[in-house]
């Protein structure tokens, strides 16, 4: 008799400048891969869409046959396909939709539409025993920075969202203008470690603003005018005040939209979620108010396509596929 697994999704995430596949059957991760294009858009200081989407159609076939390879699978021993569908770069989204949904229908296989920020979102409960339960989600990354009060699979609320840069883009402008490579990111994090985060004073935008609301873009002003200032310009210490002032704004409207919402988990996801401060703040408040921290795994926390097939597992045990005529959506919202 042939042997039963959960459904084995293959999930192709391409809605920025990830070139992204991953394998996921049931509850477990078969393969992941991720091809970055960092190098290829750092000499710019950003994502350049056009450059994006040409190296996603020449990356993503060689991307899913190695994806395929590492978990020992064929096309065929797939059970259904998903792909980003928004929010990101039309031309980037297309590459990848267009991919699964063309695997679809040359195996006859279901095809899911899925929501990038749903797949941050999620992505601290994959691998957990309870899987996706009541919490408080912070999405921090490049592009977003929402809190969303997550009910159940599929049901969620939007508490507030950014009303300029999100929190990552304010660290690339910020290691932008600090004369950082690219993505500043990263780079701002590992500087920070070695510097006095009370030297320089940053603003704390809407902390107390009593509602769910933040403001990052005041932060890469006022870097702006400091620097001319400046007789002698110490790295550290200005990357540790930056970052400071961004991490304590994060944590205290989680630990406010906690409190508001009565959710004892917060989940926490999206590329800046990498970063050492947050994590090690966030742990502190964390526990300091008796609130369960979920961290997605380093590797879920920037952009990948396990986040996604994690995703569309979900749908398919809730018997959700999507149609073949679904659009890709650049300015796709979280839908609740
Ligand atoms: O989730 P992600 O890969 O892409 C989007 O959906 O936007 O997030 C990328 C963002 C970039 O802004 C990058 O600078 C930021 O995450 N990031 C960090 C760290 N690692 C990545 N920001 C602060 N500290 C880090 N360690
Ligand atoms: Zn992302």
């Amino acid at each position: 008799m042939k042997k039963q697994h959960a459904a084995r999704v293959l999930a192709i995430e391409t809605s920025c400048d990830e070139t992204a596949v991953a394998i996921i059957e049931g509850s477990m991760l078969l393969a992941s891969e991720v091809a970055s294009q960092v190098a290829l858009h750092a000499p710019y200081g950003g994502v350049v869409p056009e450059v994006a989407s040409r190296n996603h159609l020449r990356m993503l076939k060689p991307v899913l046959q190695h994806t395929l390879e590492s978990a020992n699978l064929t096309i065929e021993a797939i059970d259904a396909f998903a792909a980003t569908c928004g929010p990101g770069l039309a031309t980037s989204l297309m590459i990848g939709a267009s991919a699964a949904k063309g695997l679809a229908v040359v195996t006859g296989k279901p095809f899911l539409a899925i929501n990038h920020l749903e797949g941050h979102l999620l992505s601290p409960f994959f691998g957990t025993t309870e899987g996706v339960r009541p919490a408080v989600g912070l999405v921090v990354s490049g592009g977003h920075t929402l809190l969303v009060a997550i009910e159940a699979f599929g049901r969620y609320r939007l508490l507030g969202q950014t009303h300029d840069d999100a929190a990552g883009e304010a660290f690339d402008k910020v290691g932008k203008l600090l004369g950082l490579p690219y993505p500043g990111g990263p780079n701002v994090n590992h500087l920070a470690l070695g510097g006095d985060a009370a030297r320089y004073d940053f603003p704390r935008s809407m902390i107390n603003s009593g509602n769910f609301g933040f403001s990052f873009s005041g932060l890469k002003t006022s870097m702006r005018y400091l620097l001319p200032k400046l007789n002698s310009i110490h790295l550290p210490d200005l990357c540790a005040s930056f970052q400071e002032a961004v991490v304590e704004v994060l944590v205290a409207k989680t630990l406010q939209a906690a409190a508001a919402t009565g959710r004892a988990v917060v989940a926490l996801s999206g590329g800046v979620s990498c970063n050492t401060r947050l994590r090690e703040k966030m742990e502190e408040i964390c526990a300091a108010h008796a609130l369960e921290l979920l961290i997605a795994q380093p590797a879920m926390c920037t952009d990948n396509a396990a986040m996604i097939g994690y995703v569309a597992t979900l749908k398919l045990a809730h018997g959700e596929a999507s149609a073949l005529s679904t659009d890709i959506d650049p300015n796709l919202r979280l839908a609740g």
